[in-house]
């Protein structure tokens, strides 16, 4: 496994939150303080888009029902969430945002969205 290059730094400024892809996998990276983080981009509510919040002083900020994360455990700091979201390794080198990805990183989509996952049916 290796860091992946996914932004120039300058892509991610102080108090925002971007969408980027590696590969299939889809992921929000936010920045605070100074300190870049990386996330899973689907709220474990209800699968809204995080790069679609805020980065807060308190965490990132989902922008369907309020849940708040911790950037860097993924812990919800507020509900409606329960569930944390998976955080990446990520570092910054020579201008760029790189993230280290595990292997099984595309189970992270969100259930309801994946094929071939069954639910309750009527
Ligand atoms: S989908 Fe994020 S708080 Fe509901």
């Amino acid at each position: 496994m290796d860091y992946q290059r996914v932004a120039r730094s300058g892509q991610v400024p102080d108090g925002v939150v971007r969408r980027f892809f590696v590969g299939e996998v889809e992921i929000a990276v936010a920045r605070w303080a100074g300190r870049v983080y990386a996330m899973s981009n689907y709220c474990t509510h209800l699968d809204c888009l995080l790069s679609s919040g805020h980065a807060t002083e308190d965490g990132l900020l989902c922008s369907c029902h309020g849940s708040v994360f911790d950037y860097a455990t993924g812990d919800p700091i507020t509900p409606p969430a329960t569930r944390p979201i998976r955080t990446y390794p990520v570092t910054e080198e020579d201008g760029q945002i790189l993230v280290l990805l595990p292997p099984d990183a595309t189970n992270d989509r969100p259930r309801r969205r994946q094929t071939g996952v069954t639910g309750a049916t009527s």
